[in-house]
């Protein structure tokens, strides 16, 4: 949520600092601004709108000087205006901060400075970190960072220029990511990696509560009492073209085309000639999955995965919700918190409720050094690459990809899964990565079936089983990116209320892929049509004559295992959702009022 961007070195800071924005749009689009520090004063470019009006601007009205901080926001606290954008500055100017995350006891810190005499101008939580900060700055930036931490609640990643020390770059994180890029003669900060990928793969995460110092040849960790850090250098394996478009109109669409290799590395990562590489430690009682949105759905996948191949009891929660419930211990229970991030706010909340229960806590993400990979005993990650389409493709099919592996490692280990059927699994799930090409070569038939149905004003999606989790996500999918009203059902539950908003001509979409419901499905569907509902059954060509008998159209995958069905149906789901927006003219990447990484509960 929000994108920072930071630079000291021996180049022009601005072009570095838009540029990295620009990388980092996908976190938060609504606002952007810059600060520029240069002959020992602080100059501020700052605008509603996306990072190419701040472009526009600074083209007409440059800054110069080599070292700077930037921002791109999502709006939490005050509307995305010009003067709610950030940077943002103490009354004088002396020194600016761009901030991710939510300053809690902004209220009462307010009044505080304003006795003090500090004026406002925004409604931002930022702004009273601005004011705070300069209050406490008697000459040393060290120790007005060290006393705000104490100050401040809240999560909050903050990057600081002060006029006084010209040739140092401050920043400070408390629950929301921070990186710092280490480059030749030059230093680089952002909110996430993809950002500084074009300058260096060498990066420092920083912890929570940790203070770093950038110069042009060093960086200094220091935790809040003031004590030196040894930063640990990681090296990314990510290039800078893995985040880049690469002839692709949108990230979207290019993500959705690196799945058959996401899968493909993901498989290469956790089984080798000999067998699985370490993936859940032990022989878990029982196994909860929390996460939040996209990644719940993987995780009810999962739920039924540990419970078919590893006869594991299991269940996927919403981590906004578990942070809060009540909740009862069982002996050798699991808890494993799914995100591509790794850093959004209500599944690391619900982790460490999970931890403070006394829970083995594992995690699945995407993002190595990620809050969450480093929160946990155990780190699984899906070998997808950077993510930055806003709405999730290829992380979702890792996650389930994952979460199979994971379900039949444990089988295997348990003696619930037999050798034989897992090596079924292992060879079906060898063979998908060419299945799932064939079925991304042929849209045209979505393509055409979105430019008819442009003006639709609701669809529903249907499933038994793992087949309703899928119905989630494709809806989901469908939703984030179209606006386009969609509901998600469990196809036996439709006839208890939500049948009555089916009129004439309603898209109904079963997802089917396990043969004992085939038949159940497809008399719900059935169901709909007698209610005027336009059907649509998505599965497997083994099951499509039967299909055809009943619904009007019907769009098949190659064969598989039917374990392995959820990674194929859900490709045409999300081409659908995709053309969908392309054809009513949506911003497919950056869909409004969303934004890539969920940092505020
Ligand atoms: C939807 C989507 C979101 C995320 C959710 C969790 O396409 O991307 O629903 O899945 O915000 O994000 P992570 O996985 O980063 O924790």
């Amino acid at each position: 949520m929000c994108g920072i961007v930071g630079y000291i070195g021996s180049q022009q800071a601005q072009p570095i600092l838009l540029d990295g924005l620009k990388r980092l749009e996908y976190r938060g689009y609504d606002s952007a601004g810059i600060a520029v520090l240069d002959g020992g004063a602080i100059s501020v470019r700052k605008c509603a709108g996306r990072i190419d009006k701040l472009r526009q601007m600074t083209d007409a009205s440059p800054l110069r000087g080599t070292i700077g901080i930037g921002h791109t926001r999502w709006a939490t606290h005050g509307e995305p205006t010009d003067l709610n954008a950030h940077p943002h500055t103490d009354v004088k100017g002396d020194i600016a901060i761009v901030h991710n995350g939510i300053i809690e006891n902004h209220a009462a810190l307010r009044r505080h400075l304003e006795k003090q005499g500090c004026v406002f101008v925004s409604q931002t939580d930022t702004e009273v970190a601005a004011h705070l900060i300069h209050t406490l700055y008697k000459g040393d930036m060290m120790k007005a960072l060290q006393e705000a931490i104490r100050m401040l609640s809240g999560s909050y990643a903050l990057a600081v220029l002060c006029e006084n020390e010209p040739d140092v770059l401050y920043c400070v994180r408390l629950g929301s990511p921070l990186v710092v890029g280490v480059g030749q003669g030059e230093m680089f900060l952002a909110s996430d990696i993809p950002a500084i990928l074009p300058h260096t793969r060498d990066v420092v995460i920083l912890e929570d509560r940790e203070i770093a110092v950038l110069r042009r040849d060093s960086v200094d960790i220091f935790d809040d009492l003031g004590n030196r850090k040894t930063p640990a250098a990681l090296h990314v394996s990510w290039d800078a073209a893995a985040a880049e478009k690469g002839g692709y109109a949108h990230f979207m669409l290019k993500e959705i085309f690196e799945q058959p290799d996401a899968v493909a590395n993901t498989l290469t990562a956790y089984v080798g000639v000999d067998g699985f590489k370490e993936m859940l430690p032990g022989l878990p009682s029982r196994v909860d999955f929390i996460a939040c949105g996209t990644a719940y759905h993987s995780g009810m996948a999962g739920a039924y995965y540990f419970a078919e191949l590893a006869q594991t009891e299991a269940a996927a929660h919403i981590a906004s919700e578990y942070r809060y419930k009540t909740l009862f211990p069982h002996p050798g229970q699991e808890v494993v918190a799914i995100s591509q991030s790794g850093e959004t706010a209500d599944t690391l909340a619900a982790l460490r409720k999970a931890q403070e229960m006394g829970a083995d806590t594992a995690a699945l993400t995407n993002t190595l050094g990620s809050t969450l990979e480093r929160t946990v005993g155990k780190s699984l990650l899906t070998y997808a690459g950077p993510e930055i389409a806003v709405a999730s493709t290829k992380a979702y099919i890792t996650q389930v990809e994952t979460l199979l592996l994971m379900a039949v490692d444990l089988g295997l280990r348990k003696g619930a899964l037999s050798q034989e059927r897992a090596d079924e699994l292992l060879n079906g799930l060898s063979a998908l990565p060419e299945k799932m090409s064939r079925v991304l070569e042929n849209q045209t038939y979505l393509q055409q079936y979105c430019d008819r149905h442009l003006h639709e004003k609701l669809m529903f999606f249907i499933g038994r089983g793992m087949d309703a989790s899928l119905a989630m996500e494709a809806a989901l999918k469908l939703k984030e990116i179209s606006y386009l009203p969609c509901e998600a059902y469990a196809a036996g539950e439709l006839k208890h209320g939500a049948i009555a908003l089916i009129s004439e001509g309603t898209p109904v979409i079963a997802l089917c892929t396990r043969e004992n419901l085939l038949e159940k499905t497809l008399s719900n569907l059935r169901e709909t049509k007698a209610r005027g509902a336009e059907t649509i059954c998505v599965c497997p060509e083994r099951f499509a004559q039967q299909a055809r008998r009943e619904a009007d159209i019907v769009w098949t995958v190659p064969d598989t295992d039917e374990m392995l069905l959820p990674l194929l149906v859900m490709l045409p789901m999300q081409l659908l959702a995709y053309h969908m927006a392309v054809a009513q003219g949506r911003d497919v990447d950056k869909p409004r009022n969303l934004a890539k990484s969920v940092t505020v509960e």
